[in-house]
């Protein structure tokens, strides 16, 4: 199943903040979704004026719900144009391509607690997490930290969840994160989801406090935004047939190629997942990714071209 695509219809859009989108998306022919796990994400296709864009948004709605999903979707200044497309031009009614659900995130089962800590709209997969604990029965917690105004938006989404608190930047209401990691007890494991710089300082923490690494759960919302007003444009051979492909500066390697009808397997699309890993046999890589350590980036063989570029003129890619 993975690999094939699904055909969803826009059942609803409802603008639950400035710039928060919910989308309610069920099967386009009217039947059944495939299952989804706590957790899961599913990557839509939106076309947009002369370009498409491949954007991976978390499924919000109940674990295992089989008649609707929802998303909710961020207008973001740096957007890449997928969730402008869906904050401006999506209506409902409209059909869109989607992947099927891959799930890079899922709670880890045998847990003796769940400890979940949100920044801001990084929430959005612990919503499926909740309601799976609330059938499952798992211990948990989830520590939002958000803007005092964005807790009022979530506020609908949680009712009837427990175990939920949220934070604030204001005398008497931030979390105390080293504190909070250090009272967890044995066998609890955590997630966190949010911006980059926020995951990294909650992971940092955890581990001078010595959590294991396998205890420790990522999911970054979107890649932290690049300065793309100097990219250039670059090649890229294909080394297996010796074609070369020209990548304008503002397209992934993944999309140029996608339109010359070489595939290669994604997920994210933000450089976060691992999916799309690429052998490089020569040229040098902009690394712009978050899976690689910078040992990987340094040693330059491989690259994710689903947002990493070129520094070089050309990439010759063992494919
Ligand atoms: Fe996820 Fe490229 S598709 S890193």
């Amino acid at each position: 199943m993975i690999g094939q695509t699904l055909r969803l219809k826009v059942a609803a859009l409802t603008d639950i903040a400035p710039s928060l989108r919910h989308v309610r998306l069920v099967a386009a022919d009217g039947g059944k979704l495939p299952p989804a796990a706590a957790g899961a994400h599913i990557q839509l296709v939106l076309a947009g004026p002369g370009r498409s864009f491949r954007n991976a948004y978390s499924l919000v709605s109940r674990p295992g719900a089989r008649d609707a999903w929802d998303i909710i979707v961020r207008r973001v200044p740096a957007s890449r144009g997928g969730s402008a497309y869906i904050r401006e031009a999506l209506q409902a009614g409209d059909t869109l391509e989607a992947s099927w659900p891959g799930n890079l995130f899922a709670p880890v089962r045998t847990a003796r607690r769940h400890l979940m800590i949100a920044g801001g709209i990084g929430i959005t997969p612990f919503l499926s997490y909740l309601a799976d604990f609330a059938m499952s029965g798992g211990e948990h917690a989830l520590h939002v930290c958000c803007r005092e105004e964005e807790k009022d938006v979530f506020a609908p989404w949680l009712a009837g969840r427990s175990g939920v608190a949220f934070h604030w930047d204001a005398d008497g209401h931030r979390l105390d994160i080293p504190a909070l990691l250090a009272a967890q007890p044995a066998g609890t494991h955590l997630y966190v989801c949010g911006p980059a710089g926020f995951i990294d300082h909650v992971v940092t923490t955890a581990k001078a406090l010595g959590w294991a690494q396998d205890h420790i759960h990522l999911e970054y919302f979107g890649a932290p935004a690049h300065d793309t007003s100097g990219d250039q444009g670059f090649e890229v051979r294909i080394a297996s047939t010796g074609k070369v492909y020209p990548i304008a500066p503002d397209v992934s390697v993944v999309e140029a190629l996608r339109k010359e009808g070489i595939d290669i397997l994604t997920s994210c699309e933000q450089g976060v997942c691992g999916t799309c890993l690429t052998r490089v046999l020569e040229g040098e890589v902009d690394h712009r990714d978050m899976y690689l350590t910078d040992e990987e980036k340094a040693a330059n063989e491989q690259f994710m071209p689903c947002c990493s570029r070129a520094r070089s003129k050309l990439l010759v890619l063992d494919l």
